[in-house]
């Protein structure tokens, strides 16, 4: 199973193991990672799962949607090359070892 790595606060780290086709936000949620909660379900409409993905994950990822680019850009905390929704990204066996930072602001 591809495993995920999630970097909040202090760079404390969670390590999951997320079944294909799940996404990283019911992974974070089902786990309890800090900073991610994921209020709207994961249709794109809360931001409450930004997370900023590491190299060289980004190109590995499809390109966000008009929604997510939306929201994206409405958010509070700071948005930056990396940033995604994390309940937009769909696990993958390609994505196997995906870091993903939490914004200190979500912490
Ligand atoms: S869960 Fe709401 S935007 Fe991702």
């Amino acid at each position: 199973m591809p495993e995920a790595r999630f970097v909040g606060a202090g760079s404390a780290e969670t390590v999951l193991d997320v079944p294909n086709g799940q996404t990283l936000k019911q992974a974070a949620v089902d786990n309890l990672v800090p900073g991610i909660i994921g209020d709207c379900g994961g249709y794109a409409t809360c931001g409450t799962c930004h997370v900023v993905v590491d190299e060289p994950f980004r190109a590995r990822l499809p390109t966000p949607s008009e929604d997510e680019e939306i929201m994206l850009e409405g958010l509070l905390t700071p948005v930056t090359a990396g940033s995604r929704l994390a309940c937009q990204i769909t696990m993958a066996d390609d994505l196997d070892g995906i870091t993903v930072h939490v914004p200190e602001s979500q912490g």
